[in-house]
């Protein structure tokens, strides 16, 4: 069975290009390819929901021009994507504060959300300046000022970034570490989760397709027997 919704952590970049004695924003722009890669399969092989944990609430702390290099790259993947993904009837919705993005990613970002906001297709979910307690924080404070009682976990997930998501199946995450680093904590919580050794910029297709395979191999009992 194909999950109905994949999230991936892409982690290794900068080891990546560590290994080749080049600059960690080299080991990003590889990064970049194995998205364009990885999106157009999954919207192949049918899944509805793609999550990618683009840039985190903490990857702020890295070195500015670093952080730079990040902010271009969702620019010029979208600006070289958009034309594609659009023909493919994805539809592009981003999880986390844009307003402290930079204005020139943020403008992109919106024009590509307007433009596929009615495809069909894919939804491809990309996180950006997200951490998954800030979003819980601000579930939380939307929900007081809405003077809304919250009873259950539904109820809190409705003042989550684009909530109508369903929670993920399947959570990959490469280069070998076992962790959720802050993403997705609550939607978490039934999901399979799925580690390779691989580094980002060596997860092709390929190995999508068989974290996919792995996935159909398990049995989900959401508490039950
Ligand atoms: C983690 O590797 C990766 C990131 C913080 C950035 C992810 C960004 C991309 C894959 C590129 C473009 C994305 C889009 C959506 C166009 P790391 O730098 O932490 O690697 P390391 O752990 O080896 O240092």
């Amino acid at each position: 069975m194909i999950p109905n919704h994949v999230a991936i952590i892409m982690d290794g970049n900068g080891r990546w290009a560590k290994k080749r004695n080049m600059p960690r924003t080299y080991g990003h722009k590889e990064g970049m390819n194995r998205v364009i890669e990885n999106v157009r399969y999954a919207s192949d092989a049918g899944v509805k929901y793609l999550t990618l944990y683009a840039f985190s609430k903490e990857n702020w702390k890295r070195p500015k021009e670093e952080v730079s290099f990040l902010m271009k790259l969702i620019i010029i993947y979208i600006n070289s994507q958009i034309d594609e993904l659009d023909r493919n009837n994805v539809k592009i919705v981003v999880s986390g504060d844009l307003d402290e993005i930079y204005p020139e990613s943020k403008k992109v970002i919106d024009g590509a959300i307007e433009r596929t906001s009615k495809n069909t297709g894919l939804i491809l979910n990309i996180c950006l300046n997200y951490g998954s307690r800030d979003e819980i924080i601000r579930a939380i404070n939307l929900a007081q000022k809405d003077g809304r009682e919250i009873n259950s976990y539904e109820d809190l997930k409705e003042y989550f970034y684009n909530s109508y998501i369903p929670d993920p199946d399947l959570i990959i995450r490469t280069s070998g570490e076992e962790r959720l680093s802050n993403f997705l904590l609550m939607q978490s919580a039934y999901s399979e989760l799925y580690f390779t050794d691989k580094l980002w910029p060596d997860f092709h297709k390929e190995d999508f397709a068989e974290a996919l395979k792995n996935f159909a191999g398990r049995h989900r009992r959401y508490g039950g027997i």
